[in-house]
């Protein structure tokens, strides 16, 4: 059986347009300029249900080629069937290729013109961020990963247990899960450091989620999910954690928590 969490696809719906307007509009203008001229083949790893392609190829020329890998077959099934365009107008065609990170090698990618990820780094190993850097250090194509935490959040109003809980769920991102330890918020530094070692230009860019109250869906799961992690990794906090997931819901019922939540997203290319 596979040692990796598996993504509910309800979370990944609930995420999607707010991951669709933290993304860095800009980076991807950076990436579809380094692209060469005519058709373009893009491997999405940890695709998921496919939002980075959604979001990414009417921004990019074409004709495009995708390939979404996922380990996990049942996530890849809940792709959206509406037709994806590229930024001419033309149907994107896509294919669906199951594996684990640690399985890739240089020549699933072969013919790249672009890899991309999105919400992958912080959930994945060093050793597996090892085996992409050189995946596409080999292949040559630019890389554009999005959405990475980026280990802080913050809450308005400030609560004085904030720090608390979030020290204590960043620790369960960086946790070992059956002998994996995760990258958590040290994904963007690590990955970014690797590509800079192989000669290559890396740029970052700050894309957090900014959640007002009409943003309460998301608030209400992200934040019921944040205090959970908190307290599985540091079990004593349980004692503070009903009162203070009280006072946030109220806050959220009456329309006054904003939060935001910091990613980064990171391009990277052959100098
Ligand atoms: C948080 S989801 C993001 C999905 C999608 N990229 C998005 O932005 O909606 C992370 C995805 O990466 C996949 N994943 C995580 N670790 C993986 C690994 N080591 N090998 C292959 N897939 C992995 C998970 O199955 C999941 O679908």
């Amino acid at each position: 059986m596979s040692a990796l969490p598996q993504v509910a696809p309800a979370w990944l719906l609930v995420r999607a347009e707010v991951d669709d307007r933290s993304r860095s509009a800009e980076l991807a203008r950076d990436a579809a300029a380094l692209l060469p001229a005519g058709r373009q083949v893009v491997h999405d790893l940890g695709s998921g249900s496919g939002a980075m392609m959604r979001w990414l190829a009417p921004l990019l020329s074409g004709p495009q080629r995708w390939v979404l890998h996922d380990a996990d077959a049942g996530i890849l099934g809940h792709r959206d069937p509406r037709p994806i365009v590229d930024a001419a107008g033309l149907p994107v065609v896509c294919r669906t290729s199951v594996e684990e990170l640690e399985d890739l090698d240089p020549s699933t990618l072969a013919g790249a013109t672009l890899v991309v990820a999105s919400a992958l780094l912080d959930v994945i190993t060093a050793r597996e961020a090892g085996i992409i850097v050189d995946a596409c250090v080999e292949i040559g194509a630019p890389v554009l990963f999005s959405l990475t935490v980026a280990g802080r959040v913050d809450l308005d109003p400030p609560d004085p247990a904030d720090q608390l809980f979030a020290n204590a769920f960043n620790a369960h991102q960086r946790r070992n899960v059956r002998g994996r330890s995760l990258l958590g918020p040290d994904a963007v530094g690590v990955v970014g450091h690797l590509f800079a070692t192989a000669g290559w230009r890396v740029r970052t860019a700050s894309t957090p989620w900014t959640l007002t109250p009409a943003d309460s869906a998301l608030i209400a799961e992200w934040f019921d999910g944040w205090l959970d992690a908190a307290v599985e990794q540091q079990p004593e906090l349980g004692g503070l954690a009903g009162d203070y997931r009280a006072r946030r819901r109220d806050q959220l019922a009456s329309g006054e928590l904003c939060v935001v939540v910091h990613h980064e997203d990171v391009l990277a290319w052959r100098a």
